[in-house]
């Protein structure tokens, strides 16, 4: 990484807040009883761990019981997908999920495929999007879950999640999940709104910590645990607390939330100035995903033909730029991303794909220079692969 780097990559992860920080460092020293323990020290663990509860409710206007605290977004992807199968005890069944998921839900769907459960994995458009119709041809009498994130983090497409539930729940008895991930602190999470079942959030793409995510369960969804043991979390995630870990989140999602309007617009210009310079550098540059209004206002993102994604993003690195080709998670493998693949680009265009998500430190003059840079980087490479 050059030393005056910009970061361009909030998706994957983002740095944590100094308040984030401030209120985390006390359970990390002072009030570290273990939150299970009946004395003092315990119980003082504990009303860390109820506090950030009801902040994490409050901000998706859940009931804070229905909150669970997970190791991460992943974890709580597995708990929603094996919970739901495991619940229902059986050796078969149904279960949807789209094609441009996260690995989280993508890979556990294919892994139960291999435990004998039928899996469809729904189409999805050009922009990147799940039709309700597509889903309600899709569902059976069979089916037992539908997933479908409620934001891609490749392209930070937008799914129509309340419309979504509402033919999976008009049309079947299945339980509706939705990651949302990349959503939080983005777009206004209201589970009664979105009629959602289940719904993944993770602290560290808000500021908060790594290793820390929760799982919206709705009072009364079958849910059995995947890690089972002293039966913490209500016996839906076992294991002793990430109480620093769960105070950070709990403060990073009431902060995120109450910035959120006014950043999403700072954001949402400072993307579209990017979008521009790029596009007035590179002209044949391909915008990937939904129109702005029906993306993540912080994602700017291309497909540049002729150019190798990979060694765009290690000559922008070089340059201070930090970019993705799109998720962090499958980054290091050359496969094209499934995302954009199913979204119906050749090959050769989805491994030439550059994923740019703004943060709060996000300024315009990093949008200009970074633009320079890659409008600068591509015309370099396209010389290059001439010259070969
Ligand atoms: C949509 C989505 N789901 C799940 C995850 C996994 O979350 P975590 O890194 O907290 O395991 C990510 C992380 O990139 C994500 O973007």
């Amino acid at each position: 990484m050059a030393p005056l780097s910009i970061y361009l990559d909030h998706a994957a992860t983002t740095p944590l807040r100094r308040e984030v920080l401030d209120a985390m460092a006390p359970a990390l020293t002072e009030t570290f009883g273990n939150p299970s323990s009946v004395h003092g020290a315990g119980r003082a663990a504990r009303a860390l761990i109820d506090s950030a509860r009801d902040q994490l409710a409050a901000v998706l206007n859940a009931r804070s019981r229905e909150v669970v605290f997970t190791g991460g977004g992943s974890e709580a992807d597995n708990l929603a997908l094996r919970g739901v199968v495991h619940r229902l005890g059986r050796q078969g069944g149904h279960l949807i999920v789209s094609s441009i998921e996260h690995e989280a839900v993508l890979e556990t769907a294919r892994d139960l495929g291999q435990l004998g459960f039928e899996v469809t994995e729904l189409p999805v458009d050009a922009a990147g999007r799940v039709s309700p119709a597509t889903l309600q041809a899709a569902l059976r009498p069979d089916t037992i879950l539908v997933s479908v994130m409620l934001a891609n983090n490749e392209v930070g497409t937008i799914q129509p999640v309340r419309e979504l539930a509402e033919v999976t729940h008009s049309g079947s008895r299945a339980v509706f999940h939705t990651d949302a991930t990349q959503a939080l602190g983005k777009i206004k999470l209201d589970v009664q709104e979105l009629g959602v079942d289940l719904l993944t959030v993770s602290a560290h793409k808000i500021y908060g910590p790594k290793g820390v995510g929760a799982l919206f369960a709705r009072h009364g969804t079958g849910l059995d645990p995947i890690i089972t043991g002293g039966g913490q979390e209500r016996t839906r995630r076992s294991g002793t607390e990430n109480v620093p870990g769960i105070v950070g989140f709990g403060v990073a999602a009431e902060l995120v939330e109450a910035e959120r309007e006014q950043e999403m617009e700072r954001q949402s210009w400072l993307s579209g100035d990017l979008s521009r310079r790029i596009q007035s550098g590179v002209p044949d540059a391909i915008p990937t995903g939904a129109r702005a209004g029906e993306r993540l206002a912080n994602f700017c993102t291309f497909a540049f033909p002729g150019v190798e994604g990979e060694l765009l993003l290690l000559r922008l690195d070089r340059a201070g730029i930090c970019g993705s080709a799109g998720s962090a998670c499958t980054s290091g493998s050359l496969a094209p991303s499934h995302v954009l693949l199913a979204m119906g680009f050749s090959p050769q265009l989805a491994s030439a794909h550059l994923r740019l998500t703004l943060g709060r430190s996000t300024t315009p003059r990093d949008a200009e220079r970074a633009a320079e840079l890659i409008c600068q980087e591509v015309a370099a490479l396209r010389e290059r692969a001439v010259a070969v």
